[in-house]
């Protein structure tokens, strides 16, 4: 190719990579940012939220491609830590099946099996609460299956020798996805309230 028509077709591409950008804001040919504001957003503003962790966690769900607003992209976040929270449960109850285990080992993973057993109608409640926007409520049901996750990994810590918790990496999964949630529902209450700074929860 002689310069002159790469040059061109340089700037086409330029330009047309521009529309784009411009199109972005109100065609539905693009896909939307929802999904990237959001985790940015929330990463932002809690220090549990990580931004990649957030777009890869909504990518994961098929779902939360047609979420065309932050409400629903909330109620997308409860389900998605609904799921993980059973399939955690699903994990330890798996684990237990060993008749092996190292006694005190076993003794925490039942405990994180009625934790997780426990969170899942929490969970229920959390999901209705957000869908009545009590999200006071929600918040305080989310917080609590966040602290199950805490718990149970605690479990492991305090006795010297036990070996790397079986149960961190859900763990942190289920700690960080309630993080999301918790973040996007203080945002919608600091829109639902426009001209006041947070309140207390
Ligand atoms: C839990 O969420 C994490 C992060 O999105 C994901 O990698 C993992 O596969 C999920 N596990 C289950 C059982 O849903
Ligand atoms: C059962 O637990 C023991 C002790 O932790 C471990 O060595 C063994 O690999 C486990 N077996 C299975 C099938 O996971």
């Amino acid at each position: 190719m002689s310069p002159a028509p790469r040059l061109a077709s340089c700037f086409l591409l330029s330009f047309f990579l521009a529309s784009g950008l411009f199109l972005r804001g109100d065609s539905s040919l693009f896909s939307n940012d929802l999904i990237s504001d959001t985790c940015s957003d929330c990463s932002e503003s809690n220090p549990n939220v990580d931004y990649g962790f957030c777009v890869a966690s909504f990518e994961s769900y098929p779902q939360s491609d047609q979420a065309d607003d932050l409400t629903e992209l909330g109620r997308i976040s409860i389900y998605i830590l609904m799921e993980n929270v059973t399939g955690t449960r699903d994990f330890v109850n798996g684990i237990l099946e060993n008749e092996s285990l190292d006694h005190y080992v076993q003794g925490c993973l039942e405990d994180c099996s009625e934790l997780y057993s426990d969170s899942i109608p929490t969970l229920a409640d959390a999901a209705e609460a957000y869908d009545e926007g009590r999200y006071k409520d929600a918040n305080i049901y989310l917080s609590s299956v966040m602290d199950a996750s805490s718990t149970c990994e605690e479990g492991f810590a305090e006795k010297e020798g036990t070996g790397n918790s079986p149960m961190e990496k859900r763990n942190d999964n289920v700690f960080s996805l309630g993080a999301i949630s918790l973040s996007i529902m203080s945002e919608l209450r600091r829109r639902r309230l426009p001209n006041q700074e947070a309140t207390s929860y």
